[in-house]
Parts: structure tokens; sequence; C-alpha cells
């Protein structure tokens, strides 16, 4: 029998990046396949196609595939290309439902969020172009959610993920691949490996800190063993189940042991972390970190140093709360820039009509048109063959980059776990006075403008609403607020605090005045208790 009655379960709502909740909601029983039920009937059935499976190798990634794969062939799939041991990064997914013209795939992963029993487990499903779903499609899947009454699965045993070539599960077809051999060959396209091994032949030194997660076989593979890089370069290669008990998050707190390095009197040239997934990154240097947005306005000036991009950019596109840092280089490069929400599933229209070429988000994500997903590897790269190109150390890069363009210093503050009642009241209070701002003051600043961003794709010319509080101040300074849509705790408030300089490039103090009107002005201390965030990025 594969036919298995079922009811809908409440909450099932895709997010910013899928269906994230914890582990153990996903392993109760029917839930991962009342989610997977609806993926297959909100993409129209799974009859006769190809889907690529895969994940970042977190606590119960292993069981979900099975199920995955049984269900797809229950579902009457024609083929699954899956990762050995079922591990995909997911820029590297992304990249086999295109190379492969697949119908899709489904990805297992929290991101950056940490693995095990009782932390985060998530799937999301990538469309034909490689690229999370638009709205349309996870609206449709949500939809099927609430009215599902029954899955299907073939019960047989389990499939061996761990041999590499052809295998099946009833009659799909079942294919089983080196998750970092097409992967490879792709960086090896867009990149002059030649220049980065000169480079690292003649004593550069590198720090990866693959975070236990999925990108230590790719950047072991690649940085260690075709870039020539000595053993050791790449730290906490082993992909674990619960990450080593961390954070998987490549951002100065979460890869403190990187940051602490980096700036010690022992540093590399050059450090990089990566995210659970692989398609977060974060960039250091020695003394220097770059912050993601700085890191995309680097990478759009220097793009013509990379082969794959030597022609120059399309144009280049970030999300609203990034800096506007990729906007001065785009502006001086004569190009589009476009500014879209929180989410990389919205760039995929641009990408796809060739508008853009490169983009990026504050929450460490950089990535182009060579994949619909981030790729924290490929950031890594690329900042490998420019420096590589340039002649040049991550410092002397920056301090080049602002003294042409001007700095955006930039932080966002996080505050998780907020009670939701009181983060909306916090939320809901800035909303209500949004036309009233314009004109007060706080803490000695004072507000130009406030709106709540909307986007309307230039593509498919759909709406998105709702999707932060912006505040601009007198004298440039910005401030973004807007509730996380991948916690899974309570609610998630997210403070991105922006201010520009022409001159004054290295002013520790330059975000306090923002900082301190925007904690006033929305009030953090008396909804929620609290003007210190735990996160500080
Ligand atoms: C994921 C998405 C990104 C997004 C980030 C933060 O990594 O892929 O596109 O920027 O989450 O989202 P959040 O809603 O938590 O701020
Ligand atoms: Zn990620």
């Amino acid at each position: 029998m594969t036919r298995h009655a079922t009811q809908p379960i409440d909450g099932q709502k895709p997010g910013t990046s899928g269906l994230r909740k914890k582990t153990r909601m996903f392993m109760q029983p029917g839930y991962l396949e009342n989610f997977v039920q609806s993926i297959f009937d909100g993409i129209g059935g799974a009859a006769g196609k190809t889907f690529v499976v895969g994940g970042d190798g977190r606590y119960f990634n292993a069981e979900a595939i099975q199920t995955i794969l049984k269900m797809a062939a229950a579902n009457g799939a024609a083929r699954v290309i899956v990762g050995q041991d079922g591990l995909l990064s997911t820029p590297a997914a992304s990249h086999l439902i295109r190379l492969n013209k697949t119908d899709g795939g489904i990805i297992l992963s929290a991101s950056h969020n940490p693995g095990g029993p009782d932390e985060d487990f998530g799937v999301k499903f990538n469309t034909p172009n490689g690229g999370p779903a638009p709205e349309g499609v996870t609206n449709a899947i949500f939809a099927r959610t609430k009215e599902i009454d029954a899955y299907h699965k073939l019960d047989v045993a389990d499939v061996d993920l761990g041999t590499l070539g052809e295998t099946s599960v009833g009659d799909m077809a079942v294919t089983v691949v080196d998750p970092v051999a097409d992967y490879e060959a792709l960086m090896a396209s867009i990149f002059d490996f030649g220049a980065i091994r000169a480079m690292i032949a003649g004593g550069f030194t590198i720090s990866f800190d693959a975070m236990h997660a999925v990108t230590g076989p790719y950047a072991t593979k690649i940085i260690e063993g075709t870039l020539g890089a000595p053993a050791g370069s790449v730290v906490n290669g082993t992909p674990s189940p619960d990450f080593g008990g961390g954070h998987p998050d490549p951002n100065p707190v979460w890869a403190k042991t990187l940051m602490d390095r980096m700036m010690g009197p022992n540093a590399p040239d050059f450090g990089a972390a990566s995210d659970g997934d692989g398609d977060r990154n974060m960039i250091v240097g020695r003394g220097c970190y770059v912050s993601p947005s700085d890191s995309l306005a680097v990478l759009a000036a220097n793009a013509t140093h990379i082969p794959a991009y030597a022609k120059g950019l399309a144009g280049v596109a970030r999300s609203m709360p990034t800096s506007a840092a990729a906007d001065r280089v785009a502006e001086k490069l004569g190009i589009g820039i476009y500014e879209t929400p929180t989410g990389w599933k919205f760039f995929g229209n641009l990408l796809d009509a060739g508008k853009v070429t490169i983009c990026g988000e504050e929450s460490a994500g950089t990535g182009s048109d060579h994949v619909r997903e981030k790729d924290g590897l490929w950031a890594v790269l690329f900042w490998l063959n420019l420096l590589a190109a340039r002649k040049a150390s991550v410092a002397e890069v920056m301090q080049d980059h602002w003294a042409t363009y001007g700095r955006n210093y930039y932080t966002r503050l996080d505050y998780e776990a907020v009670p939701t009642e009181a983060a909306s009241a916090l939320m809901d209070g800035v909303r209500d006075r949004l036309g009233a701002l314009p004109g007060q003051s706080f803490a000695g600043l004072t507000v130009e403008k406030a709106d709540e961003f909307s986007y309307h794709d230039p593509v498919d010319g759909s709406e998105s609403h709702g999707q932060g509080l912006r505040i601009w101040y007198e004298g440039g300074a910005r401030a973004v607020l807007r509730t996380s849509g991948t916690g899974t705790e309570g609610a998630t408030i997210r403070c991105y605090l922006e201010a520009f300089d022409g001159e004054v490039l290295d002013d520790p103090t330059k975000l306090d005045a923002v900082r301190a009107a925007t904690m006033e002005l929305a009030g953090f201390q008396s909804h929620i208790g609290r003007t210190e965030p735990d996160v500080t990025t």
C-alpha cells in the first residue's frame, strides 16, 4: 500500500527560506510526509519528473532523504539525483538542478541554525531554474498543506546512498553523485584557478572555517586539493550532524575563533567561513573584517578581474536592508541596481531576465547568475581571485574601496526569542506612526522620512508588501526594522543601521547616533525590556 491517509497539520507555511521548524516537529509521524506531498501536489504532481535531493548533513538529514525518495517513487517520479551520503551544499544543489535540466529539487537544511534533535531542521523546494520557489509556488504548497488528506510512500527498504552510481527505489531511478565534482567544475569555469594557485604557492596563507558543516568536503577538495593550500588550511572540515554543537553561522559572533585568529599576531593572509548549507560566507583579512554589504560592493567593483565577469556586469541587486555601498559602485559603473525584499528568492527573476549578474544580502550572502542561490565558496574564490589579480591584501582593497566610494558604516542588531506579542507591539507602534515621524527628533536625530517597504517585481509584476519599516534621518543615516522570517522560537527583531561618510573612513562611533535614535523611536526598552541585542553583526 502506498497511499496513507493523513490530515492537515497547522503551521506548514514556508517562510523566508522554506519550512523551518524544530527537528522534533519534523520527526513527528506524517509531518515531513505531509509537507513533501504538498510540494509534489503544489507543483502539479511528480509523475515522470526528475528532481535533485540533498541536504547539509544535519541530524535527521539521512532519514528525511530516505522518506523523500520513497515518496517521490510512489508519486511516479522518473529519477532523483542525490548527493552521496545525502550531502549537497545548497549552491551545489542549485547547480545540479540547472545542469541536469531537472524539474526542481528538494533541499534539506535549516541553513545557519544549529542542528540536532532539539535544534532546527528545514525543507525547501527549488524550481527548475535552480532557485528557491517564488511566493506563487510556496503559496500553492501552503494551500495544499491545509487540505491534504493522503500522502504516497513506498514501503521498501532504504536505498544505499554511500555508493556512487545508479540505483533505484521501486520503479524510480536514483543517481548518486559526487557532491563536489560538478560544483568544482563550475567554479573552475568562472575563476582563474591558475592565478589563485600561484598566489598560494607564493606563500599566501588561508584559514577557511567550514564550521563542521557541508562546505568541509568542498573546501578541502578545492582549496587544499586543487588550489594547493597546505593541509590544515580548512578547519572544522568534517560535517557533523550537530555542527560540533555550535551555530554554523559565519559571522563575528559564531565564528569567533576564526575572528580572534585573524585579529591576532599570527593571522593568515585570508580568513573565511561558510554556514550549515554552504550558501553564506564571511570574509576577513588580517586585522580586517569585511561586512557582507561591503563585500557585495567590492565584488561588483572588481568583477572584471574575474574571467567569467570580465566583460562587466549587467546589474547588481541587493536586499533592502543591505547597505547602499553597492549602489555607489553601480552608479559609477553605470549599471542597474535593484532593491528587493529579504530572501534570495526575490533575485531569481532579475537573474533569469538577465537584469543583474551579482546579488547580495547583509545576511552574509553573495552570489551570481552561475546558480540561483547565494554561494559561500564562490564568494571566497571570488575574493581569492581578485586578491591574486590585484596583488593586494584584504585591508588594502578595503581602504582603496572606501577612498574611492566613501564608506557606508553598517551594523545589524538582532533581538532573539522575543515574545511574539511584544515584537508585534514594537513593530506596530512604529508602523502606526510612520506618517507622523518626519520632523520628529529622537536622541538628537530628526527623522526625514519613513515608510514600509513594498516591492514591485519588474519582471513578473508581482507585489510584496510589508517588507520592513524604513526610517531615514537627516544627515543620511537610515534604520530598518523587520522581523525575521527564519527564526523558529518566538520572534527575532532585526534592527539594521547605516550611516554614510565620504571623508572619515575609520570612525567607530559613526553609528552611535542612529542607534540611540532608533532605540528611542521604536521604544525597545519599553516594549521588550532591553536595548542590548543578542547578536551584533
Ligand atoms: C536566509 C535567506 C536569506 C535571508 C536570510 C535572513 O539565509 O536565504 O535570503 O536574507 O535568511 O532572513 P531573515 O528573514 O531571518 O532576516
Ligand atoms: Zn545557508
